[in-house]
């Protein structure tokens, strides 16, 4: 019975709180109580009245309590109040997020950082601190979570060195104990703690008055250290992102949008942009990703723009810097300083057992401490003034330099000789189409699981029913050769088309062969076809043919969207046909007439120059995988046919026909000591005008082998 009534009163209490958590609600009171009592003990107080008058408390509505409910929290809060101490405390900080119900915590992103991180971010706070003796600073942190960065920065630099430490936190409970460990940080002096439970981006805007809330309580900071939420734009609901976006496009921050393109971490990015001071230093966590997608371009600039980046650090053995994150992170220092000259960059990677300390003087000032501090690699890049290629994934600037050095040098060459452009400044968007998206590839392509091909006839293909023993004839009209998927293709530049795509007309099934009617049948009896039938209704038959009227994606050059970026089992990574073809979704295909240009582009893409372009820039989707997306291709280098002289356009497709004929060719990583490639890869060098292109070729190949030996990170 008193259980019950305790559970009853533990619920009434959390949900009064603004506390859901559902899943574990003992966890959340004994949280909840543990950090009262430690925040009544750290300000010499006892009793629960005592919070109602605290300033800076977060706002939790403890006077909605009855007095039944506040006698029940009273007596949890006594029961705990003698054991409350920093590291009681500390356990909570990084237990809470534990707390919060799966959903929630994905939506909030509560993924908070690890103590590898938060001792590299206190180091840099310490470091700004020593160059700013003479005053005291405000640390904040927006997204505050349970205050593990703040707390750990003001560890380090000391209570004196601190003005003010403020945040604002969504969950109630992860505030409250936020407020407890920043209130024992700072002895008790609850006059320099100001925690706002609630939204930042609602709390603080984007406009230009830049250093007070609406509640004139949080003020501008010196030092930010932070991990931002990174929830997926999509998971946000849409009436959240419409505001966002209003609160981006009324602001000054507009100016600094890629096309429209927005994120959570780029909208938390102008947030603290916001409420950093001039000359203040910011230290946060951000996703990898922020340093190559389109929107974290506006990121980019804003930085480039406004801040000296100091420094962006990667770790090897363990890629994400926040508890249960899974993504790739890196942890960005810099400091609010319009750049004069172009400074540069430190690009960190972090090995397993490293020095905080030293790691944070490498990254913020004192460059020879790199040798002791367990760093694994270090690289200074002026990220001011990049060659357009290098701006596309700052990523490229971690770790081995050999490759990226070869590829700059040879590129920097062609340039001049305006022998190599993007591919969207010399054939546009339009030079390339993605293939054919079907629903239902079981039903779409012949031959598939069910079904082979059997005897042509002059207009027809006879299919054979593959566990049953009907045959099919399929007028060739309803055909179009197609590549199916890249993995057929990857040992092979030329290749045939051996599937077919079945394009339908929208015509009613009377109108059609009986024996197509009959394919159509079997196809939604074996589910091969529901999906499409599902998705498009009426004539769903009909949607391959379609696409290909509307897109006539057809060519003879065809790019796979993803690759294994090791190259372990792929010798071709371009596939070319002699004639034009069509292909699924899982090819960009390029779009040109002329089969000698073809030609010319087929051997770049399976250049060994444009596939170390691949290795340093692509997206890594997972360890195994790089997408490539359109947007990707139209950013890469192209070799220019059009400027090639005849005779180097000659050497380059004599070359590349030797590579045309041969039926396997063996791994990239075994064709680095091939002549056929050694061929190809200096037509190319000579074609772009280096001075000595086969010396500038072994290099490559070189850098290439130890690059592809080694794992890629
Ligand atoms: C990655 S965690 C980082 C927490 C903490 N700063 C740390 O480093 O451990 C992101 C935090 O942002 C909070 N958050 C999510 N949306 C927010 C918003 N709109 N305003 C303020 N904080 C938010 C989440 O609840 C979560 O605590």
């Amino acid at each position: 019975m008193m259980k019950v009534a305790s559970a009853d009163l533990t619920e009434r209490i959390l949900s009064k709180s603004g506390i859901v958590a559902a899943v574990a609600p003992d966890r959340a009171i004994d949280a909840f109580s543990t950090a009262l009592a430690a925040i009544l003990r750290f300000s010499g107080q006892s009793n629960l009245d005592a919070l109602d008058r605290l300033q800076g408390f977060p706002a939790i509505n403890l006077g909605s309590l009855t007095a039944k409910e506040r006698g029940f929290l009273q007596a949890e809060i006594d029961s705990r109040i003698d054991r409350a101490s920093e590291s009681t405390i500390a356990q909570l900080q990084e237990r809470v997020q534990g707390v919060i119900e799966a959903r929630r915590r994905k939506r909030l992103a509560a993924y908070y950082t690890k103590p590898t991180a938060v001792a590299v971010m206190a180091e840099m706070a310490q470091l700004y601190r020593e160059a700013h003796v003479r005053r005291k600073l405000i640390v904040a942190d927006p997204f505050l979570g349970s205050g593990l960065t703040l707390t750990g920065a003001i560890k380090r630099i000391g209570e004196d060195s601190v003005a003010m430490a403020w945040g604002i936190e969504p969950y109630p409970l992860s505030a409250v104990i936020a407020y407890a460990a920043l209130l024992y940080q700072l002895g008790g002096d609850r006059r320099r703690v100001r925690v706002e439970i609630g939204d930042a981006f609602a709390s603080l805007g984007l406009g230009s008055d830049a250093t007070v809330n609406a509640e004139r309580t949080l003020i501008g900071a010196d030092v930010v250290l932070t991990n931002p939420p990174f929830t997926r734009w999509e998971l946000l609901d849409s009436d959240y992102r419409a505001y966002l976006r209003e609160v981006v496009v009324g602001s000054p921050y507009n100016r600094f949008l890629a096309r429209r393109q927005l994120n959570l971490q780029l909208v938390a990015m102008f947030l603290i942009d916001r409420v950093l001071k001039e000359s203040g230093l910011l230290v946060s966590v951000l996703p990898a990703s922020t340093f190559y997608t389109i929107a974290g371009e506006a990121v980019k600039r804003l930085l480039r723009e406004e801040y000296v980046i100091h420094a962006l650090i990667e770790s090897l053995p363990d890629a994400s810097f926040s508890t249960e994150s899974g993504f790739k992170e890196l942890i960005l220092a810099a400091t609010k300083v319009k750049p004069h000259r172009t400074p540069e960059t430190t690009f960190i990677s972090l090995g397993s057992s490293f020095d905080p300390s030293l790691a944070a003087r490498v990254a913020l000032a004192e460059r020879a401490a790199a040798v002791a501090s367990g760093v694994a690699c270090i690289n200074r890049v002026k990220v001011y003034d990049l060659p357009g290629i290098w701006d596309m994934n700052w990523l490229v600037f971690f770790g081995e330099t050999r490759l990226r050095r070869i590829v700059t040098e040879v590129l920097t060459v062609a340039e001049k000789g305006r022998l190599v452009d993007s591919w969207a400044n010399l054939f546009g968007s339009r030079g390339m189409i993605r293939g054919v998206e079907m629903y239902g590839p079981s039903f779409f392509l012949l031959p598939n699981d069910h079904w082979s091909l059997g005897d042509e006839e002059n207009d027809s293909l006879l299919v054979k029913e593959l566990h049953g023993d009907r045959s099919l004839r399929i007028p060739k009209e309803f055909l179009v050769a197609t590549l199916r998927k890249p993995g057929l293709y990857t040992d092979t530049i030329r290749v045939h088309a051996c599937h077919y795509f079945l394009a339908l007309p929208p015509v009613e099934l009377d109108d059609l062969p009986n024996d197509v009617a009959e394919y159509i049948d079997w196809g939604l009896n074996s589910n091969a076809a529901r999906p499409a039938a599902k998705a498009f209704g009426n004539y769903w038959y009909a949607h391959v043919h379609r696409q290909l009227q509307a897109k006539r994606p057809h060519g003879r050059l065809f790019l796979p969207d993803k690759v294994d970026p090791r190259f372990e089992h792929r010798g071709a990574f371009a596939n070319y046909t002699e004639e034009p073809v069509t292909a699924s979704k899982n090819f960009y295909i390029v779009r040109s007439d002329n089969r000698e240009d073809c030609r010319i582009l087929a051997a770049w893409f399976n250049s060994s120059l444009f596939l170390a372009l691949l290795l340093l820039v692509g997206r890594r989707l997972s360890e195994t995988w790089t997408r490539l997306l359109k947007d990707d291709y139209l950013k890469l280098p192209v070799i220019n046919a059009r400027n090639l002289g005849r005779s180097s356009r000659s050497r380059v497709l004599s070359a590349f026909e030797r590579l045309l004929t041969m039926r396997a060719l063996p791994p990239l990583k075994q064709q680095l000591t091939s002549d056929y490639r050694f061929a190809l890869d200096s037509a190319f060098a000579e074609a772009m005008g280096l001075q000595q292109p086969e010396s500038a070729v072994r290099r490559l190949h070189a850098a290439l082998r130890a690059r592809l030996g080694n794992r890629v990170t």
